[in-house]
């Protein structure tokens, strides 16, 4: 069975039938309003902040999965048949089905009875609105006579309120309509300052804004009674189910064709200048007005289209490489610097696994996601980190996570996760390599938040190293806290209570268990900080992380070493986790790949042996597992790891995440054969040839794919917010193909397989073009360097005259 193709040269994925195994979603806008949009035009759309700011309503988990979107009806006025071209919600025998999910934009459409219809979804870059244009084309040798019907139905704005208060949310509702537009603004009369509309090209036949009249009672959105009418009921919502519903009345010629463009945006009004008349409740539409009349014309609507297209095409050539595999090309050239963008904006808040409600942006993971974006907007990353920082508390600690809107860390989901805080660190370093700004670190950053407390943005990052300094257990590694990257490994929880949140109970002071994971990421972020500290003028602090470092190294060196992998932790009574002692959960993936990235065991041979031992106990056909054997049952003093069903999530699940952190190990090693075949393993592309089993869509990564304890071996889930985007581009751009920013220059280290003949990379590197061709000529990975003809010592290329704007780089590997 397949679902689909990729169109590479559009850079779109086709969905070619509609009932996909789950449904294939893509993200509209890369700003500030965003929407996730299915291949059946489900999905929901909101303003900054999925919690927040939410514009339409969305059911999760619903039956069928998704249902409620962005819809459009279409009525045969002669016969009264109806039909919808994104097939959900009315699922007729759809002829020609297509959804093109590409950058920033959806197309999904259909043919029935010899009526064409596809819209297009997108949001305009720098508006907080998205178009919706439909294209209608009569196939059939008679006229048609059509009603067209648009609907969404509205957000009460607060997504976790509107889905539980209803003794409230039943009588807030408010709407207006004006000369066609319908404007959505609940509590609108109190203390928001904001409202939605929903506006439509054309004249008008009718128009609905209260679902029950719409929809008709004990009805659903698969025959609501307006379309089944032809008819339009001009409805007004006061409380109960605010909608937005256009009735458009079509005669199309045969052959013809008919464009209707729909707008649904958001709005903020000064406070002071809500209403007009002053002292009314009529919402001041002065400013909006210029917006709708705007993108209701074609013209403007193509324009648009067409900016949104040169955006993503400067975005995506930043890096462009050729390689011999097409997965590679298609994933790197594409897909993953997309989904890099999609994890930037939303980190794991809102996707069609995370509901939006529970979590904001994460600390850990916006760091990490920023490794992948970087390169893209700098810009933007620079403001993130400033914004994360801006939440660190002043022990150095962090919010695990904060909401979006406010930028304020929020305390519901928990604290004392002390890895945290060394992410910053590497979210820094991996900034100032992409940009040299160096002035960051002399920025003023409050701690929580709370004026007055600026500091320099680099004393963040040196209380980030002490927090783990001032955080050491009886072997002298790193005490756990609640847990570390591995959110469910909770050796203070001890939680016997059904329902408990593991993020945030915690029932032991815990002055005991450690972890050999942060361990060794603190071996990485005091090496970095020393290479800052160095190159910022302090190096007398140089010198003190430098040494940091060097014990720690040698702690983790001397217990945390297993005798053929790394220890995973201590646990509450010091026993061991993930050792040869243990009957389950023998082996963890996260210290392999973390103490071999810091360094740890590539002078000794323990980063060989580890990595053999990966290979033989974890590695999968579908990825590297992330414990083995699995917990069979709950353990008290282990928590939510030993919750799951063995094989899926962190109980022996194949945790995307991680995987990247072996294949990078794997290429210090200088072992390119099994970095590259770990790639490819979980690259989705690669993965499309079993997709009846990954079933997840195969453009973007999913969190996690089955372990082999798991029935369900293979199968993928929770796509699109995950930290593996952004680990994987970096393996890949800049571990496997090699192009690393460095301070001094871009290197050029490929660990690619042996029987890669070569390949090309443009990589634009502050402010410089780099063309990189890279040839084989011996099975190793040293590598030579001509640098615009000039042979060059080492594999760094130099930071090129002021003035020169492209560099040409032939390489050879021996
Ligand atoms: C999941 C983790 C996740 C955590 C965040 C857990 O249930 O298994 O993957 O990081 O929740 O809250
Ligand atoms: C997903 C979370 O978003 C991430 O922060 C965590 O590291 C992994 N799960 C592993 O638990």
């Amino acid at each position: 069975m397949t679902y689909g193709h990729f169109d590479d040269k559009k850079c779109e994925y086709v969905i070619t039938r509609p009932d996909t195994p789950v449904p294939w979603i893509n993200y509209l806008g890369c700003e500030a309003y965003f929407g996730i949009i299915s291949n059946t035009a489900g999905g929901y759309s909101f303003y900054r902040d999925a919690r927040l700011r939410r514009l339409t309503r969305y059911r999760y988990n619903n039956v069928p999965f998704d249902l409620g979107g962005r819809y459009i009806y279409l009525r045969d006025n002669a016969d009264g048949s109806l039909w919808s071209p994104s097939w959900q919600p009315t699922r007729h025998e759809a002829e020609d089905y297509s959804c093109r999910h590409g950058m920033g934009y959806s197309i999904i459409g259909s043919t029935y009875r010899r009526i064409k219809a596809e819209t297009l979804y997108f949001v305009p870059l720098g508006e907080n609105l998205e178009i919706w244009r439909l294209k209608i084309t009569n196939l059939r040798r008679k006229t048609v006579r059509l009603s067209v019907f648009s609907c969404i139905e509205f957000c009460l704005w607060d997504a976790q309120d509107d889905a539980t208060n209803f003794q409230r949310n039943f009588s807030t509702g408010e709407i207006e309509v004006e000369h066609g537009v319908i404007y959505h603004k609940t509590e609108y009369r109190e203390r928001r300052n904001h409202f939605a509309y929903f506006a439509c090209s054309e004249k008008l036949a009718g128009y609905d804004t209260q679902r029950e009249a719409f929809v008709g009672a004990y009805r659903s959105w698969e025959r609501p009674a307006a379309v089944e009418k032809g008819k339009s009921f001009n409805s007004h919502a006061h409380g109960w189910a605010p909608i937005g519903s256009h009735h458009v009345r079509l005669t199309l010629q045969p052959g013809e064709t008919r464009e209707i463009t729909f707008l649904l945006g958001y709005h903020e009004n000064p406070h002071d200048r809500k209403f007009v008349p002053p002292g009314s409740q009529t919402i001041n539409k002065e400013s909006v007005r210029p917006t709708i009349a705007r993108y209701l014309q074609s013209a403007e609507v193509n324009n648009a289209f067409e900016t949104l297209g040169q955006y993503w095409h400067r975005l995506l050539s930043l890096f462009q490489a050729i390689t011999p595999d097409k997965h590679t090309n298609r994933m790197v050239n594409i897909w993953n610097a997309y989904q890099c963008m999609a994890t930037f904006n939303m980190s794991r808040s809102a996707s069609f696994y995370e509901s939006g409600i529970g979590r904001g942006l994460g600390f850990r993971d916006s760091n990490q996601d920023l490794l992948g974006f970087v390169h893209m907007i700098p810009e933007r990353a620079r403001e993130r980190i400033l914004d994360l920082a801006a939440t660190q508390l002043d022990t150095g600690g962090a919010y695990h996570q904060y909401q979006p809107l406010t930028k304020r860390g929020n305390n519901d989901i928990g604290g004392n996760f002390n890895d945290d805080p060394l992410w910053l660190i590497l979210g820094v370093a991996a900034y100032l390599k992409e940009t040299g700004d160096w002035g960051i670190l002399d920025e003023p950053v409050p701690y929580d938040n709370l004026a007055g407390s600026e500091h320099p943005l680099y004393e963040h990052l040196e209380r980030s190293l002490q927090y783990t300094l001032d955080r050491l257990g009886p072997h002298a590694l790193p005490l756990i806290g609640r847990a570390d990257w591995n959110d469910c490994l909770n050796l203070n929880c001890f939680s016997d209570t059904p329902g408990q949140s593991f993020q945030t109970t915690t029932n032991k002071e815990g002055k005991v268990a450690e972890s050999v994971f942060i361990g060794g990421m603190f071996v990485l972020a005091a090496t970095e900080l020393a290479a800052i500290a160095t190159r910022h003028g302090r190096r007398e602090s140089a010198r003190k992380y430098t040494a940091a470092a060097a014990t720690m190294r040698a702690t983790v060196s001397t217990h945390g070493w297993d005798g053929e992998w790394f220890l995973r932790a201590y646990d509450d009574y010091g026993r061991k986790i993930g050792s040869k002692e243990c009957t389950e959960g023998k082996i963890f993936i996260e210290p392999q790949g973390f103490c071999i990235l810091s360094g740890i065991g590539l002078d000794d041979g323990r980063a060989e042996t580890a990595l053999d031992s990966v290979q033989r106990m974890l590695a999968t056909p579908h990825g590297i597992m992330l414990q083995q054997p699995a917990y069979s049952q709950y353990y008290l003093h282990l928590g939510e790891i030993s919750s799951y069903p063995p094989g899926y999530k962190e109980n022996a699940g194949i945790f995307c995440h991680n995987n990247p952190w072996v294949i990078i190990a794997e290429t210090l090693v200088g072992n390119g054969d099994r970095a590259f075949d770990y790639y490819l393993r979980i690259n989705p592309s690669a993965r499309s040839k079993i997709i009846e089993r990954h079933r997840c869509e195969p453009y973007v990564y999913a969190q996690m794919i089955a372990g082999k304890d798991a029935p369900t071996h293979g199968e993928a889930k929770n796509s699109w917010l995950t930290g593996t985007a952004a680990w994987n581009y970096v393996a890949i751009t800049q571990w496997i193909l090699g192009i690393r920013p460095t301070y001094d220059g871009l290197m050029v280290a490929p660990v690619v397989p042996t029987a890669w003949k070569g390949f090309n990379v443009t990589r634009m590197w502050q402010g410089v073009q780099y063309e990189i061709s890279v040839a084989r000529r011996g099975k190793g990975n040293t590598v030579r360097l001509v640098v615009d003809g000039r042979q060059i010592e080492g594999n760094v290329i130099p930071k090129p005259a002021a003035g020169i704007h492209r560099v040409s780089v032939k390489a050879t590997l021996e």
